[in-house]
């Protein structure tokens, strides 16, 4: 049976509506964005959330990786964004380097947050203390596994994580630690779908996954791969729904359907 999107009312959605979605089986959509007419376009055709990513380094300022992105650019992007949306949910990245200590990553946070009107703040790694100590002073938090961007020059290419079994067992260990030190949310990026299934299953709070198969929670994209724009090139998981659509509110629309109705990711866009 096809689901349409929870559009109850415009009402904006909290941290509770995500994880009453995930109790009740209605899949999550995200798509990031990075300016207000783009949020726009997402929140009038009914995302569930809107991921200010720090890939805006790559798509927006056309770096090789997300390492040079400040705290300023995504604050400034945050505020575009929030400025625009009405009923999405908004998540800011903290970019590289901006949560060493509980104490910078704080700080940052509130920046996202006090100036950039962000809901909640994601960040990459198994950084439990850090989560721990955000949660403590009231900040919703979104952990990230699986491929790291951040730590391009660690893994020397952007490629699957989690394959072997030792890798695939420390991720579960990872997530479930991620929940318990607080998290309200969690991405798992390019990772074998039935791993991504398995931490879907273990955990209560919802998992958002990117190259990680249908059977997460939800589901993200950036936005510029669905649209088949871009610099460079674009990652097998994604898909242009650009090319069968006639505009881009139509292409968004088809996303957003296909996320909820599980169609989104197929075999072909998953490891
Ligand atoms: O920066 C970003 O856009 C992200 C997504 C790829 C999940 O972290």
């Amino acid at each position: 049976m096809n689901q349409s999107p929870t559009i109850i009312s415009k009402k904006p959605l909290t941290v509770v509506d995500l994880s009453a979605m995930k109790r009740q089986g209605e899949k999550i959509s995200c798509l990031t964005a990075y300016d207000a007419s783009f949020s726009a376009v997402l929140d009038e055709q009914g995302i569930d959330v809107i991921l200010v990513g720090d890939s805006l380094g790559m798509v927006i300022q056309g770096q090789d990786s997300t390492l040079s992105c400040s705290i300023r650019d995504m604050v400034y992007h945050t505020r575009c964004v929030t400025r625009a949306r009405r009923r999405a949910l908004v998540i800011a990245d903290l970019p590289f380097m901006t949560c060493t200590t509980p104490e910078v990553a704080a700080k940052n946070a509130a920046r996202l947050i006090q100036k950039g009107g962000a809901q909640m703040v994601k960040l990459e790694g198994a950084k439990v203390a850090i989560i721990r100590f955000l949660v403590e002073q009231g900040v919703p938090v979104c952990g990230h596994l699986g491929l790291l961007p951040q730590s391009i020059n660690l893994l020397g290419s952007y490629k699957l994580q989690g394959k072997e079994d030792v890798d695939a067992a420390k991720m579960i260990e990872d997530a479930k630690q991620i929940e318990q030190a607080g998290a309200s949310m969690l991405v798992l990026e390019c990772i074998p779908a039935q791993l991504a299934k398995e931490i879907s299953r273990q955990l209560n709070i919802p998992v958002i996954g990117i190259g990680a198969g249908v059977n997460c929670d939800g589901q993200v994209l950036v936005l510029y791969d669905l649209l088949g724009i871009g610099t460079g090139k674009r990652p097998r998981f994604s898909r242009n729904y650009l090319q069968h659509a006639e505009n881009i509110h139509e292409a968004v629309k088809a996303y957003i359907l296909d996320v909820k109705n599980g169609v989104f990711p197929s075999q072909e866009h998953s490891f």
